[in-house]
């Protein structure tokens, strides 16, 4: 049985990683420190022999016993409110953290694929994002804590690449979103589904023109599994190019839920991107890739996971602390 350690396994995409792994018969090491993930999103997984979990900080020194043929370093905050609540340990796990494990990696003789970002590109000049656009990032701006820790994060396991010969895999994603996101956590899909189902109006940040590109998370995880398991080591863009402007998005979102909503505007966050498309061709050459969920069926199974949380879930308040801020 192939073993793979899957860190940030209790998170968003991390905890749909564990699944995919375990369904594909891996035997799955999951390790997390539970800083913004939840143990509720992987509990099911804990009756499998062939699933186990280590409660750990990846910043520091990972021990994993026994062999391993590849690792998902997916542990990191993921959302501005995480990483500007937690800047250094967003630092800390994009470079210390992604240092250990391509260690543990060269120890293991195992392939290790990084979860990047589309943050590299910053506020893009180029439009659509391709793989070959450097980036228009501020290094010491709000979210250069994490922009920057991703870049860095692309050059160690590049150098470890060329200097070690380690075997690398570099998965740049875009705007995901599916069920176990957490409601309160303030990426535009749960802020706005989150504002619906409480009645709010719903909150766009700027005059809305800025665009985003949504990638369920089904089609997401089949990228990743794809990129682990080809043999291309340059960054690839995973996302759904179908582009849209937020302020429709947020009257997608009002019909979706069949709520009355108004719109309200707010300041746009300091470096927030104005614009976000992938380009995939090169996942679509190389992986025989693309996204297959529309939107509005990606939408629809999101309202339905949302729709069950508890009242208690649905009022936490760090999103809405964050717009009152
Ligand atoms: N979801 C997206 O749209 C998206 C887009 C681009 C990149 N990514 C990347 O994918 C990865 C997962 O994102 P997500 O959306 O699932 O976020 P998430 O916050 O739901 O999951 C991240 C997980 O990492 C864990 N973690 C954080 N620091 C850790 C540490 N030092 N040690 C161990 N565990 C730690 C958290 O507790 C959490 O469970 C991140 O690296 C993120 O940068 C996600």
């Amino acid at each position: 049985m192939k073993r793979v350690l899957i860190t940030g396994a209790a998170g968003f995409l991390g905890s749909h990683l564990c699944d995919r792994f375990v369904e594909e018969g891996f035997h799955v090491i999951a390790m997390d420190n539970l800083i913004t993930g939840d143990l509720k999103n992987i509990q099911h997984l804990f009756k499998f022999k062939n699933f186990e979990f280590y409660h750990h900080d990846v910043s520091k020194f990972v021990h994993v016993p026994g062999k391993l043929e590849y690792i998902l370093h997916f542990a990191s905050p993921a959302s501005p409110i995480d990483y500007l609540k937690i800047p250094i340990q967003t630092l800390k796990v994009g470079s210390l953290g992604t240092h250990n494990l391509l260690g543990l990696a060269k120890e293991k003789n195992a392939r290790i694929l990084i979860a990047s970002t589309s943050e590299v590109y910053g506020d893009p000049l180029v439009h659509p994002q391709n793989e070959e656009y450097y980036g228009n990032v501020n290094t010491i701006g709000p979210r250069g804590v994490y922009d920057e820790a991703k870049r860095f994060q692309e050059s160690i396991t590049m150098a470890y690449h060329t200097y070690h010969g380690l075997e690398t895999r570099i998965a740049r994603i875009f705007n995901t979103y599916g069920p176990r996101m957490r409601l309160n956590d303030g990426r535009v899909v749960p802020a706005f589904i989150g504002q619906a189902l409480r009645g709010e109006d719903l909150t766009i940040f700027g005059d809305g023109s800025q665009t985003r590109s949504f990638c369920y998370v089904d089609d997401q995880i089949e990228g990743i599994y794809k990129l682990l398991l080809s043999n291309y080591c340059y960054p690839v863009n995973i996302g759904n190019p179908d582009e849209i402007t937020i302020k429709d998005f947020a009257q997608e979102i009002v019909k979706l839920t069949g709520t009355n909503q108004k719109v309200i505007y707010k300041p746009l966050p300091t470096d927030d991107p104005l614009q976000r498309q992938p380009d995939i061709k090169k996942a679509k050459e190389i992986l025989g890739w693309e996204p297959k969920v529309k939107r509005i069926d990606g939408m629809r199974l999101t309202l339905d996971y949302f729709n069950r949380l508890s009242s208690e879930e649905l009022n936490k308040s760090e999103h809405r602390d964050f717009l009152k801020s």
